[in-house]
């Protein structure tokens, strides 16, 4: 055991861990050059989730980006968006209009993805009662969504593991399918799929009367559950609906945004046209904690006319380091085409993980640009689930550790339908993900004959 292991074990309390620690190590990562990271023992590992999915740059930028903070360190480390501006969060927001959608001219910076999900919320509910709607609190949000662990972003989390032991929900929310198509009835049909998904939230709408719903929250393509991309029509169809209704859409970017499914914004690489953007993470490729919301002029409309002042700050949002760091990093993503290469590297890597379906467990295999999963199933042709046992046992304690020893760090989650997650870093290039393929394809194999000769007593 190494000095940092034991201060680990005693002083750290890890985030959504099992902290029953005698029997394993914690990984302790030191170190990042490219696509990898590098623990305490020297082993190498790839990032193969882009830590969680926001080291959008790789490891090796620190120093450019590093420069840039220094400079803003030593001119102002710090003032507020409360009431002032200053030069990088104005630079950043103006910057952020020009790469966002048409119609989005305006930014509200936070510290991160659940501040932002929040903020969302309460502009909302403030937008709403500007219009003299004061009934409308509700949400709907979709099952098996993450969309963050603080009290209100946690209401629209659609885990009942991360949900349960909080409930009541600060905030009303009905959850609706999501768009896995791989076990639904009209799934092979993206037009009939559609209209199941749209009639169900149609119907819940009814059920709490439309006047009662502040906004519909989503995202392109939904991390938890594993990468589920929305059929053809989906997003059209929940504009459409929100329209119908006087409901707010909100697209929920946090992963989404800045490159990771090929374009600036999610809503950009769908068509779809939502009144709120929430982002963060890839925002600064993780040099810092930054986040925020964008709002569409609709949105912003009632709060720059006097009708109503948005009652909502948090002290670093917008901070000013942070503000530098972010430019720094849209310029780097911009000198090096960082989304032509999510873009150019799409189809190959799909068909290189979409090659391991001669693996017996491996079922669905689905996602865009630099976000992948791989849905495990016990039976390839009748799409038979694995057991709750058999996916935890599986996934945690046979293939998790097979494909670290070989060297892969990605994410595997047995939460919904069991899936293996791929997220490298957006500079990533085809060599990596083949790769991760033969990783992968050592790690599912092994699983599946482990499965084979059954789950251990
Ligand atoms: C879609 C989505 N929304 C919100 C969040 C919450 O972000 P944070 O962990 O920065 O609070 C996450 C985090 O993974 C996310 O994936």
């Amino acid at each position: 055991m190494t000095d940092l292991q034991t201060l680990a074990k005693q002083h750290l309390m890890l985030h959504f861990s099992d902290m029953t620690l005698e029997a394993e190590d914690i990984p302790v990562l030191v170190r990042g050059d490219g696509c990898h990271i590098y623990d305490d023992q020297g082993n190498r590992y790839i990032d193969g989730l882009s830590g969680l999915y926001c080291t959008n740059l790789g490891h090796s930028h620190g120093e450019e980006i590093g420069a840039a903070a220094a400079a803003q360190m030593a001119t102002l480390p710090f003032t507020t968006n409360w009431t002032t501006a200053h030069p990088p969060s104005i630079d950043l927001a103006t910057k952020l209009a020009e790469l966002a959608p048409d119609g989005f001219e305006r930014t509200f910076f936070t510290s991160g993805g659940s501040e932002s999900v929040e903020s969302a919320y309460k502009m909302a509910r403030q937008w709403h009662q500007a219009n003299g709607e004061h009934e409308r609190k509700k949400v709907i949000a979709r099952r098996d969504a993450y969309h963050g662990t603080s009290l209100g972003a946690l209401s629209f989390t659609g885990i009942p593991v991360c949900r349960t032991p909080f409930e009541p929900p600060a905030v009303p929310t009905r959850h609706v399918s999501s768009t896995n198509a791989y076990r639904h009835h009209a799934g092979h049909d993206d037009a009939a799929f559609t209209s199941a998904l749209l009639a169900e939230i149609e119907d819940v709408i009814e059920f709490e009367r439309p006047e009662t719903i502040a906004m519909i929250i989503m995202e392109p393509v939904q991390n938890a559950g594993g990468s589920i991309v929305p059929p053809a029509g989906y997003w059209d169809g929940v504009r459409e609906i929100c329209d119908k209704h006087g409901i707010l859409l909100v697209s929920d970017e946090v992963i989404c945004a800045y490159g990771r499914i090929g374009e600036w914004f999610g809503a950009q690489r769908l068509g779809s046209q939502p009144d709120m953007i929430t982002f963060a993470k890839g925002l600064t490729g993780a040099h810092f904690s930054m986040g925020g919301l964008l709002m569409n002029d609709k949105v912003a409309e009632p709060f720059l006319t006097g009708r109503n002042d948005y009652l909502h700050g948090i002290t670093f949002g917008g901070h000013p380091v942070g503000s530098a760091i972010a430019l720094k990093a849209i310029e780097i993503m911009e000198r090096e085409n960082v989304l032509d290469n999510v873009r150019s590297n799409e189809p190959r890597a799909l068909e290189l993980l979409e090659s391991l379906k001669d693996i017996p467990i491996v079922g669905d295999v689905r996602g865009l640009g630099h976000f992948f999963a791989i849905e495990c199933v016990k039976d390839q042709d009748t799409r038979e689930p694995l057991t709750e046992e058999e996916a935890g046992w599986l996934l945690k304690d046979v293939l998790s550790d097979k494909l670290f020893e070989n060297g892969m760090i990605c994410r595997l989650d047995d939460r919904a339908e069991p899936f293996v997650q791929i997220a490298p870093p957006l500079v990533a290039d085809i060599g990596l993900f083949e790769e991760i393929t033969d990783i992968l394809r050592i790690g599912l194999t092994h699983a599946a004959e482990q499965l084979e000769s059954g789950v251990p007593a």
